[in-house]
């Protein structure tokens, strides 16, 4: 019967069979085209790209590593014209230079580094035909690093908890860092993650006064020095030297890339975890509702929902007031509620007696920030601990710990929202938490997908889960009841996006499955729900992430092409995307239909 039903518009393609191929490999009918690589010219006077001779001045003009979230937004009267905004979640030293020495990198390969993080914004045109675009020289080019000038809003700002030796006002900050997945607001900015941040500060173990400790140790600030001797060659990554540098990352940044001499914002209201990403969606009301995930093992889904409402136009006074709009607002953090016994949901990931595993849910409010002060709603915690100190704050609450949340996104087409748990290998192990019904599997290597109807600025939803991922011939996977005998293995999700016909498609990150890591389209509605194909697979040792897709085309990252645990620019396991003898480069790249 299944047969007689079309696929839904936008997925009448082939999927592409699991393989281990040094390719970016898509559907037959396909073709496809590098946009942008590490290292490739971005800002006027960028030399071309020297893998042997690489320099700070050359780094600073041209795209930085590791390529994560994209955006593609259209300029307005400029017909095969975009902005393309990319973030450069962190670098890999040993690949990046030959001989690096991991107990002294020189001070130009760490300064490197610093002009390699942070994000890149790049004019891009399309080809007459085709999917094809191509990145020109424009004043809206910009480069932002980890030594860029940011500005903190919010409850936190000028707080005595992010206030520095180089800036006694608590107000701006150098750099961003980690930056992972991110979102595109409809007033024309880009929202962006800081998540990993804590591995770049060294000597977490030399701060033995409390609460300090306790404060680093729970963002994972712990050891001696860090792993790429940043605090050789400034202070402030050295927490015995700067106590509150740290505290100044791990917020949703947002940079406006319509006026390349704006300082970005690092927003405290939405709280200091390791930030995924966040998204947005709008309520008839003009209500901003932002979702976002923690992504740590046993952390939290979080969303924000603003008091302000967002002001129609694309003026320079809306763009003013709409950059203020997740300053003021509420700060929630999730708890999920089962509805089937506890009995029945014993870690196999097998479903239970109602044949879904489903349920109720809460937002816990943290925060409520307003223009001239800010609430909080958590017992001990000051407003401005709690901006600071989210998770402490949502450990207090009772928030509900999930197998690594990474991107939490409303479905446009239909308010529902879908948050990918990427893997949590020490659910149900040792002394670790037992398995729930919102992370129903033990030793979850595969991770899994929650769709949840949630009451948008209000604070209950409903949820279930659609995809327990993993291999579709185990009994530990479900695929929102659709055939398993028909579908592509997925694991590990990461990113989530939607076509303009609202269907989901996933990038993985890590497949546990000993194949190479894709992007994957999933049916939600109708008889073929839960349907789940592959579209494309990465090079080895590739991440995929950044997906936008389009009519036109799809947009995928191409992060850490060749990455393993021993990963040195002298034994290269990837030669992607040059090919021949040449270094693995991390690409953005296009695909559309032949
Ligand atoms: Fe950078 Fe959570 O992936
Ligand atoms: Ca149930
Ligand atoms: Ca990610
Ligand atoms: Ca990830």
């Amino acid at each position: 019967l299944l047969d007689l039903v079309p696929p839904p518009p936008g997925l009448d393609f082939e999927a592409v069979a699991p393989n281990n191929r040094d390719a970016l490999v898509v559907p037959s009918g396909y073709s496809s085209g590098v946009i942008i690589r590490w290292g490739d010219p971005v800002m006027p006077g960028a030399p071309d790209f020297d893998f042997g001779n690489q320099t700070v001045a050359a780094q600073e003009k041209q795209f930085g590593y590791n390529n994560d979230f994209a955006a593609l937004l259209p300029i307005a009267g400029a017909l095969n014209e975009y902005l393309l905004v990319v973030s450069h979640e962190y670098t890999t030293e040993p690949a990046m230079f030959f001989g690096y020495d991991e107990d002294e990198p020189t001070e130009d390969q760490v300064r490197i580094a610093w002009a390699a993080h942070g994000l890149s914004v790049v004019k891009v045109q399309s080809r007459p035909s085709g999917g094809a675009l191509v990145p020109v020289m424009s004043n809206l080019n910009r480069r932002i690093t980890a030594t860029s000038e940011f500005r903190l809003t919010g409850p936190a700002a000028g707080s005595p908890l992010v206030r520095t030796t180089a800036d006694p006002t608590g107000t701006l900050v150098r750099g961003t860092l980690n930056n992972c997945a991110g979102g595109v607001t409809p007033w024309g900015t880009i929202l962006s993650g800081e998540e990993n941040f804590n591995q770049y500060f060294g000597n977490g173990d030399g701060v033995t006064a409390e609460p300090a400790r306790t404060q680093l140790r729970r963002y994972g600030i712990t050891g001696e020095t860090s792993n790429r001797r940043w605090e050789n060659f400034d202070p402030r990554f050295d927490v015995t030297r700067e106590l509150n540098e740290p505290n100044r990352f791990g917020y949703i940044v947002e940079i406006d890339p319509w006026d390349p001499a704006s300082i970005p914002l690092k927003h405290t209201a939405m709280g200091r975890f390791k930030h995924e990403g966040a998204t947005i969606y709008v309520t008839g009301d003009g209500t901003v509702v932002s979702y976002m995930g923690d992504d740590e093992r046993f952390d939290y889904i979080y969303k924000f929902v603003s008091s302000k409402k967002i002001m129609p136009g694309d003026g320079a006074a809306s763009m003013r007031h709409n950059m203020t709009i997740l300053d003021e607002g509420t700060l929630y953090v999730a708890r999920f509620q089962g509805n089937s016994p506890a009995t029945e949901i014993d870690g196999s990931g097998r479903l239970p007696a109602d044949e879904k595993f489903d349920g109720s849910g809460e937002w816990l409010p943290l925060l409520r920030a307003e223009g001239a002060g800010a609430t909080s709603f958590v017992e001990g915690f000051s407003a401005e601990e709690v901006a600071v100190f989210t998770r402490l704050a949502a450990d207090k609450v009772g928030a509900t710990k999930m197998d690594r949340p990474e991107d939490v996104e409303a479905n446009p087409k239909t308010g529902k929202v879908y948050a990918a748990l990427t893997n949590n290998t020490r659910r149900g192990t040792g002394g670790y938490p037992r398995a729930d019904e919102a992370n129903p599997r033990h030793t979850n290597k595969n991770g899994h997908v929650l769709e949840l109807e949630d009451d948008h600025a209000g604070t209950t939803f409903a949820w279930n889960i659609l995809l327990v991922c993993g291999d579709p011939a185990t009994a530990d996977s479900y695929f929102g009841g659709f055939d398993k005998s028909r579908v592509s293995p997925i694991s590990c999700p990461d990113n989530v996006a939607f076509d303009p016909f609202g269907n989901l498609w996933i990038a993985t990150d890590g497949n546990a499955l000993g194949t190479n890591d894709g992007l994957f389209s999933v049916v939600l509605d109708g008889p073929r729900r839960g349907e789940t194909k592959q579209f494309l697979t990465v090079p080895v040792g590739a991440e995929t992430c950044g997906p936008i897709v389009t009519e036109e085309r799809v947009i995928v990252c191409v992060q850490h092409p060749g990455e393993s645990d021993n990963y040195t620019a002298e034994t290269p396991a990837s030669h992607w995307p040059d090919g021949g003898t040449s270094q693995p480069r991390p690409a953005v790249v296009a695909v559309w239909k032949s």
